[in-house]
């Protein structure tokens, strides 16, 4: 480390060592979810499992809750429950970063952890730079930087970040999100024999390709994954307009199916499909781990005006990661399913056979709480509709006459209800996993998901259900996920 790696790297733990406590207090923490020990987390990054253990790194501004020149937290885990908070990984202390070591990813080569990501360089003038960068480990917890390997391409702006590397064929290729020079959103394909030297193979996605004439003005976060045969791209748009149900965040996540001649770069492709449908879901990250699964990790949060009024601000922390979830193809729609270690968080169950909802509010005894898994089995929903309501804060409705399904909320800055809706044609399970202050809402074993964060009154855990339905509940109340805090 670099004497003023080293320095950044102390300030950040005193920053951590003067908050701790208070953020600890917050009655907002959530309890299975990762959070930043102080200060705002966004993006997931360099997700791997490395000599068999889980690495989630992740965007991290120690100093404030607000963005600003991100560093990479780090947690290590064997099994995705039981966390060990490492040292910071990269601070951003050098020219080529000095704004920020932005989003990227990790891969084993050669039995080192190799990081890459973005160094964002903001000039006096304004204009900004951008540097992809790497990072190499050999025990997965220290990082040496190696400084940039890619500078920006013609054809692009300084909004040219997020690299994204994986393995295939005897090669190394990498993805990373840009705008081109003409406003508008893409995606850049890069290759490798050596994770060194890159050679560009050219834009894959976005601005004029596929039909996409107008597709938002800059693409962050690109993966490109491979499920049942098929390549998925995974991309975060910026810029895109609301239609209808679609597109009603500031910013969206998604993904297209189709396939990669990796020879020509030619990404022939479908249409857009949002990953999530709720209000707090952005710049998803995969990883494939030694079972073969891919599993994807997103920032439970976005950049939007909610951000500044979150009630955790006055505790000095802001935002968290998603719950893990496993990725399955299903035609060309993408699945969500939570991995199933989560079931290790299970404490106290309770049991509802053969419900019959006759249209009348309805608690069950025991049915209640913060941190809850519920699971509505064989469900069938009469006429008119369904509703269960959160903790008086958020409610779940579902219209069986449209058909469609809408998650509901208030909005952080007004108060006032704010709505997510999609369609479902017929509403048979769901899978809820509710945390002290988020909302995770799998529908039909994850073919579509509701992400949100929610701020309820702490003294209300109630779990109110309407209308008329029939369905099996079962209900587990849910652990705290163990984390072993870094000493500095
Ligand atoms: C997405 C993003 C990335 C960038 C990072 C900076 O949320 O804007 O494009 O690398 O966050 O924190």
């Amino acid at each position: 480390m670099t004497d003023k790696e080293t320095l950044l790297v102390q300030k950040a733990y005193e920053e951590v060592d003067k908050y701790k406590e208070q953020v600890d207090t917050d009655p907002y923490r959530l309890n299975y979810h990762l959070m930043p020990p102080v200060g705002l987390l966004n993006d997931p990054n360099g997700l791997v499992q490395y000599k068999g253990t889980y690495h989630v790194f992740y965007q991290w501004n120690p100093f404030d809750t607000a963005h600003g020149a991100k560093f990479w937290g780090h947690y290590s885990s064997r099994n995705m429950i039981h966390w060990r908070e490492e040292p910071i990984a990269l601070a951003p202390s050098e020219w080529y970063e000095r704004n920020g070591c932005y989003s990227g990813s990790g891969v084993e080569w050669e039995g080192k952890l190799y990081l890459f990501y973005t160094g964002n360089v903001k000039l006096d003038d304004g204009t900004r730079e951008t540097y992809q960068c790497v990072a190499v480990s050999r025990d997965g917890i220290h990082f040496e930087k190696k400084g940039p390997i890619i500078k920006l391409p013609e054809g692009y702006t300084a909004h040219f970040r997020d690299p994204k590397v994986w393995w295939k064929n005897g090669r190394w290729y990498m993805v990373i999100g840009a705008q081109t020079v003409n406003g508008n959103g893409a995606v850049v394909l890069f290759s490798s024999d050596d994770l060194q030297s890159w050679r560009e193979s050219g834009q894959i996605a976005g601005e004029g390709m596929n039909g996409l004439a107008d597709f938002g003005y800059m693409w962050e976060c690109p993966d490109l994954i491979r499920l049942d045969g098929k390549d998925v791209l995974l991309v975060s748009p910026q810029g895109l307009d609301p239609s209808g149900h679609f597109y009603n965040n500031l910013f969206q996540s998604g993904y297209f199916v189709g396939t990669l001649d990796y020879e020509s770069a030619q990404f022939k492709h479908g249409p857009f499909t949002e990953l999530d449908r709720g209000f707090d879901f952005y710049a998803p990250q995969t990883f494939v781990d030694d079972k073969g699964r891919t599993i994807l990790y997103a920032w439970m949060g976005i950049t939007d005006e909610n951000e500044s009024s979150h009630p955790t601000l006055l505790n000095r922390w802001v935002h968290a990661l998603t719950i893990p979830r496993e990725l399955r193809l299903h035609g060309d729609k993408v699945y969500q399913r939570p991995i199933y270690e989560l079931s290790l968080l299970r404490k106290e169950r309770v049991e509802y056979q053969n419900v019959e909802l006759a249209g009348k509010a309805t608690q069950f005894n025991g049915v209640v709480g913060k941190s809850v898994e519920l699971l509505l089995d064989s469900l069938k929903v009469k006429n008119g509709g369904f509703r269960i309501r959160f903790r008086s804060e958020a409610e779940l409705f579902y219209d069986s006459d449209k058909p469609e399904i809408s998650l509901i909320r208030k909005n952080f800055k007004t108060g006032e209800p704010e709505r997510r809706t999609c369609a479902i044609s017929d509403l048979t399970q769901l899978r809820i996993y509710m945390d002290h202050s988020s909302l995770e809402i799998f529908v039909n074993e994850g073919e579509e998901v509701f992400t949100a964060r929610y701020f309820p009154k702490m003294e209300d855990e109630t779990i109110v259900f309407y209308g008329k339905a029939s369905f099996c509940l079962v209900k587990w109340d849910l652990d705290r996920l163990k984390i072993q805090r870094y000493k500095s």
